[in-house]
């Protein structure tokens, strides 16, 4: 029997392919290899969103340059974000030889032709184009991670070309999937034990199908669901949110109370510079009209410090703006220059030591709130859709509130009658990034 591994870099995106790979991969009956370094087929699947992604790929392939010589017949492939860059694929086939498929974001369907290739002529494999017009996804069988939630893409590609990012140049133009074909996927998905389904697009707002469905149609659609109980859904863009769209918080009953929704600066000044299309002024009347709506609704958002040009002023901006939403958590990234996009060539770049100053003063302010927010937690019971057994003890379960905070608690069940269902938890002590509990029969 043929192994294979798969490393997965960077967002739910990238997950969500890998589980499609590994599906191909077990229709040709390869069987999953834990030790990446004992498998025959390896696949990389890469992100290039910042520099640090970049620089720990190129480690890894290092890592697996001798791994032929004790296995003549390994296979090593790289896809996802990092080969739609051409200089990439220019510097694996310069500098990392032993590479044997290299594949891109719309590709994933060819890969077993490719892999089969490979084998029967010994000849490296690349494969990547840019503007794929089919959307093969109906046809794919992923290899889900977990059992009872599933990542389901609705569209595919960016049009925005924030200044900053590379995903419009890796993942090629926005495509929305057909409104039923997305509604098809999710009740086989239902029918198949799934109860939360995670709704992905790099702008989930702009989805449109053909027949003219919005957002909020495909959420009314799948809120009808038998069997589905959460929906969430990743990510939304503050210029594309429709009123139509925040009213599905009062009207879906299965739309979990909580979003994503990416701030990415407070200074109208930078909101600009990075081709956002709303200032801050919109992005708080936003929030303000989602607690109207859902006043439970937790937040979270993307923040970048350091932006080309940020100056001290802009940088308080930000730091107002979070202390105005007060998120329940954020993630902070340092500006990280891409080749190729507009921002890489801005002239007034900031200093490492002023990013790395300002990074630190933003997460001490957002870790802050976090742990003010969920103290709010404590002493109250949640309903908690279990997930597995918790990362850090044996005895402990995890799982999510509406909500999305992570929850760690006992109980007496055995795992296998509660990891899938939904219990009650009383919680007990609140952390910055967790709550931890105690389940109430
Ligand atoms: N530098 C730093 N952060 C970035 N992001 C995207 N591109 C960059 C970049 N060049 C962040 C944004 C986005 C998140 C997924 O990654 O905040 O929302
Ligand atoms: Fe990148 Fe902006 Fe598109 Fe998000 S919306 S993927 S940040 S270009």
């Amino acid at each position: 029997m043929k192994t294979y591994n798969i490393i997965t870099y960077g967002c739910q995106m990238n997950e969500h392919d890998s589980e499609n790979i590994a599906g191909l991969l077990e229709a040709m009956d390869y069987q999953f290899e834990e030790d990446a370094f004992k498998a025959d087929v390896v696949v990389i699947n890469t992100c290039s969103v910042r520099e640090n992604a970049d620089k720990r790929f190129f480690g890894v392939l290092g890592q697996f340059k001798k791994v032929r010589t004790h296995n003549p017949d390994f296979v090593l492939c790289v896809c996802g974000c990092m080969p739609q860059q051409p200089h990439i694929v220019e510097k694996i086939n310069k500098q990392f030889s032993w590479v044997d498929i290299v594949f891109g974001t719309q590709n994933i369907a060819e890969f077993p032709e490719l892999l089969e290739k490979r084998i029967s002529t010994g000849r490296k494999q690349r494969s990547i184009i840019d503007n794929n017009p089919v959307i093969d996804e109906a046809e794919m069988k992923p290899k889900r991670m977990h059992r009872h939630k599933a990542l389901v893409n609705i569209t595919f590609g960016c049009n925005n070309f924030c200044t900053y990012c590379i995903v419009p140049y890796t993942r090629g133009r926005e495509k929305s999937r057909v409104m039923s074909e997305v509604i098809r996927e999710i009740e086989c998905l239902s029918a198949d034990g799934v109860k939360e389904v995670m709704l992905l697009g790099q702008n989930v707002d702009s989805y449109r199908d053909p027949a003219g469905h919005t957002f909020a149609d495909l959420i009314r659609a799948v809120n009808k669901i038998d069997g589905i109980e959460r929906i969430r859904f990743m990510t939304s863009h503050p210029k594309d949110i429709s009123d139509d769209m925040i009213d599905c918080f009062r009207t879906c009953e299965k739309l979990c109370h909580n979003i994503h929704l990416p701030v990415q600066s407070g200074s109208d000044r930078l909101l600009k510079r990075m081709n956002r299309h709303y200032d801050t002024t919109r992005y708080l009347e936003i929030v303000d009209k989602l607690r109207a709506v859902c006043p439970d609704i937790t937040i979270s958002t993307d923040i970048i410090v350091a932006f080309p040009g940020e100056t001290e002023d802009d940088f308080e901006g930000t730091l107002d703006i979070a202390r105005r939403v007060r998120y329940d958590s954020a993630f902070t990234f340092i500006y990280s220059p891409r080749e190729g996009t507009p921002a890489a060539k801005f002239p007034d770049q900031i200093p490492d030591e002023i990013a790395h100053e300002r990074f630190d003063r933003l997460v001490d302010v957002m870790n802050r709130i976090s742990l003010e927010k969920n103290m709010e937690y404590k002493g109250k019971t949640y309903d908690v859709l279990v997930e597995g057994v918790s990362k850090n003890a044996d005895d402990t379960y995890a799982g999510r509130t509406d909500g999305f905070k992570l929850v760690n608690f006992t109980s007496d069940k055995k795992p296998e009658e509660i990891i899938g269902t939904t219990v009650s938890v009383l919680i007990t002590e609140s952390k910055t990034f967790s709550l931890e509990g105690r389940e109430i029969t």
